[in-house]
């Protein structure tokens, strides 16, 4: 049985981290699993991360940022996402369209309407079976992407975390909202160690599998 859950969040919520420990635990229950990230995920969209996290990108438009997010989710979701669903394993997907609903509508002030149409037309319409949120304070998210990132050379990746506190407290806010509202969203407390944290995401998903394959 073949599903797509993703992974959402601010920086350092602690995503990629959650994501392994739960891909670990979907491949000893046996699923055959893929485990990719946006932007990225394939050589061409891989190609449009760095122009989009290069802190040489500064000044890049904010519908400009929109259309490459949105060309690297086409190529992904043709590339990689729809054949391995169709092969019938879990993808688990760091980030996905809802992190252009947050990013670019409650950080950038995009209209929602225009978001809906652009999503639609990159994803093709596919919408992940589960999302998890991993939810998160602002201050110490941004202080661990940070220490991250300079302890891993990582500075390339650094545009994001460069923005200001209240970007980011937009963007706390807008996944909160969005998670409201779409009921495939579960809102996981990200405080706390990472064995708790991935005790409470392996409880949802499990919930979520037996729940399916009662269906
Ligand atoms: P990451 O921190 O998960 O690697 O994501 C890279 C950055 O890209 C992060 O700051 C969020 C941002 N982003 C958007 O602004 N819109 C999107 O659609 C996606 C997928 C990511």
């Amino acid at each position: 049985m073949s599903f797509f859950i993703t992974f959402e969040g601010i920086e350092g919520s602690g995503k990629t981290t959650q994501l392994r420990h739960l891909h670990k635990h979907l491949q000893d229950l046996g699923y055959q699993t893929v485990v990719t990230r946006e932007p990225g995920g394939c050589s061409i969209s891989d190609t449009i991360r760095a122009l989009l996290l290069d802190p040489e990108s500064i000044n890049m438009a904010s519908r400009t940022e929109l259309l490459l997010y949105s060309a690297a989710r086409a190529q992904h979701v043709d590339e990689c996402i729809k054949p391995a669903l169709k092969e019938g394993k879990v993808v688990l997907c760091d980030r996905f369209a809802d992190a252009t609903t947050v990013y670019q509508g409650a950080g950038r002030g995009i209209d929602m309407r225009q978001l809906e149409a652009i999503n639609n037309f990159a994803t093709n319409g596919l919408t992940p079976d589960l999302s998890l949120l991993l939810d998160y304070p602002v201050e110490e998210g941004l202080q661990r992407a940070r220490s991250r990132n300079s302890s891993e050379s990582m500075e390339a990746e650094g545009r994001f975390e460069l923005e200001a506190l209240t970007f980011h407290r937009r963007i706390r806010e807008g996944y909160l909202e969005l998670a409201n509202k779409e009921e495939r969203f579960h809102v996981i407390d990200a405080l706390g160690d990472v064995v708790n944290v991935s005790k409470r995401i392996t409880a949802v998903v499990d919930r979520f599998l037996a729940i399916r394959s009662s269906a």
